[in-house]
């Protein structure tokens, strides 16, 4: 079919924003996990999908731009749109507002950068993931992270605010702010604040204590400008609450965390973990956030963690007893459509087939930062000495990011006498470098062998 007749409007979607690098741009939505290096001209493109043009005005504005011929212009567009359609709604009306100002995006790319990232080298991570504190206030029984450990805290919000300006600088999109539990730390809000001044994107998960003993903190994080804020939320009992985080008493205020977050005007997502104590709530659960007002709830699976965490000794879910939950939150899922985006539990047995894979990329484009300033993987990974590539109080990101130890644990991610053998033969190995490694480590005892989800290897 010729572009011309395409008749329909594509439009950036309302939460996909564009941002020239240097030698590449990037493309993403509010979550790391949807964020793609693309070449300037792709973004010139997207920048022109903005709701006020048909695709044969796309493919002509690009063409005359690139000095390309009209059947090539409308074959190029017809592979844009294609290839970045996760990016793209296609229904809109003529009329919305232009975002993105193309010309932004008239820049030569840089074809090694852009090459690199499909190999699994980004120049500038995507996020930085920041552990605030290794403390909680809470003691969740199925909790991923080693909640006994302390390292050597050199945290003080001076650092962390520096470790924020330096990413902004640097160009890092995403700000991850975790622990332990983030709120507790001093000065939590204002890291926050700096971090949306400076156009990044901060991301948190919290288990709202702090958020639901202070209607301002909520009003704070609006006019600052944040979009959206995970909250924890596991049962929807005092008593329940109370059994399953080990503390006492502190349900209202996790309640009053969502209402204080959903009254502020912020996007609120909820992620509940499922166990087998909270199995049978979950229905009544998502008929009460439902009602309060939340936009999204994610039932996740329990996941095994760092070593010494809780959730490798805990009492998990069995596989029926998921299947079940699976069906009861889908049919909530229905049920809520289009007033709440409710993600039932993945199926812990299936393992990744070619069109699902869906590989960690913690090690390719994001860096883990702990109290102790060391520099990791993953921010279960505290204090595994061969995943630790550096330590903020050494040396700057940058230098820490593009420095031996790192390329040398790269490197030893796809060194076929270290790796699964299936690893080694896959032709996703550069992206996947063998996925998870504190999965791989609680199913094997060794951190590179294959991912345990994985149904690969695969031949492309
Ligand atoms: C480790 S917590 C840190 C932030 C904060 N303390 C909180 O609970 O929201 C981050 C998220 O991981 C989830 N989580 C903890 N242990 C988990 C496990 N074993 N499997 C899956 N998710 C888990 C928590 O429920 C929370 O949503
Ligand atoms: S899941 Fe969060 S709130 Fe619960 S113990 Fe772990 S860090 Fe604390
Ligand atoms: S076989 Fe290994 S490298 Fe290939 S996709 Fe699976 S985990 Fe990744």
């Amino acid at each position: 079919m010729g572009i011309e007749q395409n008749d329909f409007i594509p439009a950036l979607k309302s939460d996909v924003r564009l941002k020239p690098m240097n030698g590449y741009a990037l493309a993403h939505g509010y979550h790391p996990s949807l964020i793609r290096m693309i070449d300037p001209s792709h973004a010139f493109f997207l920048a022109l999908c903005n709701g006020t043009f048909r695709p044969a005005e796309i493919a002509y504005l690009y063409g005359e731009t690139f000095g390309l011929d009209a059947d090539d212009a409308d074959y190029q567009a017809s592979r844009l749109l294609d290839q970045h359609r996760m990016f793209l709604d296609f229904g809109g009306e003529p009329g919305e507002a232009v975002r993105f100002s193309p010309q932004d995006f008239l820049f030569p790319g840089d074809k090694g950068k852009i090459d690199g990232a499909a190999y699994g080298k980004w120049p500038v991570p995507a996020g930085i993931n920041v552990t605030l504190t290794f403390k909680c206030n809470f003691n969740c029984s199925y909790c991923y992270q080693d909640l006994l450990q302390t390292g050597d805290n050199r945290w003080d919000l001076g650092k962390c605010r520096e470790l924020v300006e330096e990413a902004a600088d640097w160009g890092v999109v995403f700000l991850g702010l975790t622990g332990g539990e983030p709120t507790i730390f001093k000065g939590w809000l204002e890291l926050i604040e700096a971090g949306l001044k400076r156009g990044m994107i901060p991301t948190m998960t919290s288990n709202g204590t702090v958020i639901g003993s202070d209607p301002e903190i909520a009003q704070r994080l609006a006019a600052a400008g944040m979009e959206e804020i995970t909250i924890s939320f596991d049962a929807p009992s005092a008593e329940l609450h109370d059994e399953i985080t080990r503390s006492k008493g502190q349900f209202p205020k996790v309640l009053n965390a969502v209402r204080y977050l959903v009254d502020a005007g912020l996007r609120v997502v909820i992620k509940s973990v499922l166990t087998p104590r909270t199995q049978h709530s979950v229905e009544p659960m998502i008929d009460m956030l439902v009602t309060m007002g939340v936009h999204e709830i994610g039932i996740s699976f329990m996941e095994g963690g760092a070593i010494e965490s809780g959730a490798n000794a805990a009492d998990n879910v069995s596989m029926d007893e998921l299947r079940i939950v699976r069906d009861r939150v889908q049919a909530k899922r229905e049920l809520y459509a289009g007033t709440c985006d409710i993600h039932p539990p993945k199926d812990a047995e299936k393992v990744w087939k070619d069109g699902d894979w869906y590989p960690c990329g913690g090690i390719n484009m994001g860096m883990s930062i702990f109290p102790t300033g060391d520099v990791s993987v993953c921010d279960k990974m505290h204090g595994v000495k061969d995943f630790t590539y550096g330590n903020v109080f050494d040396r700057g990101l940058e230098a820490i990011w593009n420095g031996e130890a790192f390329a040398d644990l790269r490197e030893r991610t796809v060194q076929p006498d270290l790796i699964d053998p299936d690893c080694a033969k896959c032709s996703k190995l550069y992206q996947c470098r063998t996925s998870c490694f504190v999965d791989a480590y609680n199913a094997t005892g060794k951190y590179l062998a294959k991912d345990p989800h994985c149904g690969g290897p695969f031949f492309d």
